[in-house]
Formats: C-alpha cells, sequence, structure tokens
C-alpha cells in the first residue's frame, strides 16, 4: 500500500449526456440515474485512492436541488475529501449544463462514504490523505465534524428506535397525517 497519495491523485469528473430513456414520466431525468451516475464517480475515486475494490456504505445530503432536462451535459466532479482507517468520504458536485445556452447549474452536492475492501474481503486500510491546498484542508475538517454529528445522529436514532411506545400512539400522533385503524 501507497504511504501517502494528494487529493488530486484520484479526482475524478464523469460527463453523461441525458438521453430520454433516463426520463420519467414528467419529462426530468430519475433521481435513481443521478444516484446511480454518482455512485460510479465515487467508485472510481475511492478504488484510485485506495489501489483496492471498494464498497459503498452510505449516502449523505441527496437532495436534488434543481430538476435536469434530457439533452442536457451531467458532470460529476468527484474528490475523497477524508480518509479514515479503511474508510474514505468522497465528495460530489453534480453539474447540468444547457449546451444551447450554455447555462450550468449546480444540482447536488453529496458524500459517499466508501470502504476499501483487501483480496480477503476484509476491510483493507486505506493510504493517508495529501492536503495540498485550503480547499482540501476545509473539505477534510468538514468531513470530520459530519462523521462526528452522523456517528450522534445514528446513536440517538438508535436509542429512539428502541424507546418507541405504542400505547398512547393516539397523543404522539395527534396533528399527523395519519388514521389508527386496528385491524
Ligand atoms: C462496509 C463494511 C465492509 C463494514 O464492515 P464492518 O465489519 O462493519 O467493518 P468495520 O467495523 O471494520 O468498519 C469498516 C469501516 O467502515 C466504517 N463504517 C461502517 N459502517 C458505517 C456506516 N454505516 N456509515 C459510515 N461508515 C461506516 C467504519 O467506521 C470503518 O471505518 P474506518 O476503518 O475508517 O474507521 C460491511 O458492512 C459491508 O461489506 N457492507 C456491504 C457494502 C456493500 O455491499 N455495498 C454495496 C451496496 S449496493
Amino acid at each position: 500500500m501507497e504511504s501517502a497519495r494528494p487529493v488530486r491523485y484520484s479526482q475524478t469528473t464523469i460527463t453523461e449526456l441525458m438521453i430520454p430513456s433516463y426520463a420519467n414520466f414528467g419529462g426530468k431525468i430519475h433521481g435513481g440515474t443521478l444516484l446511480s451516475l454518482m455512485d460510479k464517480v465515487a467508485y472510481a475515486t475511492a478504488s484510485k485512492h485506495a489501489g483496492t475494490y471498494c464498497v459503498t456504505v452510505s449516502v449523505d445530503k441527496v437532495e436534488f436541488l434543481q430538476p435536469v432536462e434530457v439533452g442536457e451535459l451531467v458532470s460529476m466532479h468527484a474528490s475523497v475529501n477524508y480518509v479514515g482507517r479503511t474508510s474514505l468520504v468522497v465528495g460530489i458536485r453534480v453539474e447540468s449544463q444547457n449546451v444551447k445556452t450554455s447555462t450550468l447549474k449546480h444540482t447536488n452536492s453529496s458524500f459517499f462514504t466508501m470502504v476499501a475492501k483487501g483480496d480477503d474481503d476484509k476491510p483493507a486500510v486505506v493510504p493517508e490523505l495529501i492536503l495540498e491546498n485550503r480547499e482540501d484542508i476545509k473539505r477534510f475538517i468538514e468531513a470530520m465534524r459530519m462523521k462526528e454529528i452522523k456517528d450522534t445522529v445514528r446513536e440517538q436514532m438508535d436509542d429512539a428506535k428502541s424507546h418507541i411506545e405504542v400505547t398512547n400512539a393516539g397523543e404522539i400522533l395527534k396533528g399527523q397525517r395519519c388514521k389508527i385503524q386496528l385491524v
């Protein structure tokens, strides 16, 4: 394994033309199509850095801010923002370009956590990340903080799930858009 690699070593951009078969009934591009492309670029970026096969463990902050139209060119710019021992966080900025008008819209920025796998299919230690500029440093610290928040939220969600009491559900669900009709 390499001891350390700079962010630029694995930075990857993929561009794809949005063809009619990618569209939903409303004529806009399926969110799932974009997610699939994001997963591919996350894999390419993570495996270049790790030098091994990688798997997707979790996906954060997927919010489609603007619709993507058929005929637009979608580009996904991905970099390794953070590395742990065996995991990596890949940040992906998605932009869609209308070639006729030359307008460029930022449709979303998301974060894919990937884990490197060794030949034995077990998590493998990844090379350290060399931060060469202020942006690299900012993104690494941001990812560290997001990881801390996620760990806390995950614990709170597990705790919340284990303490759900349905006996007073009528009170808890007051004002919610559901009806209790037990059968
Ligand atoms: C990801 C996976 C390897 C973790 O295995 P594990 O036995 O829990 O391994 P570990 O506990 O050693 O965790 C490995 C790393 O994953 C990270 N991790 C585990 N679960 C995580 C989660 N839910 N979110 C973020 N990171 C996670 C750990 O923090 C650790 O990172 P680090 O080494 O940088 O500290 C395993 O769950 C797996 O193979 N999942 C299936 C992945 C897959 O098939 N993806 C494609 C689905 S379409």
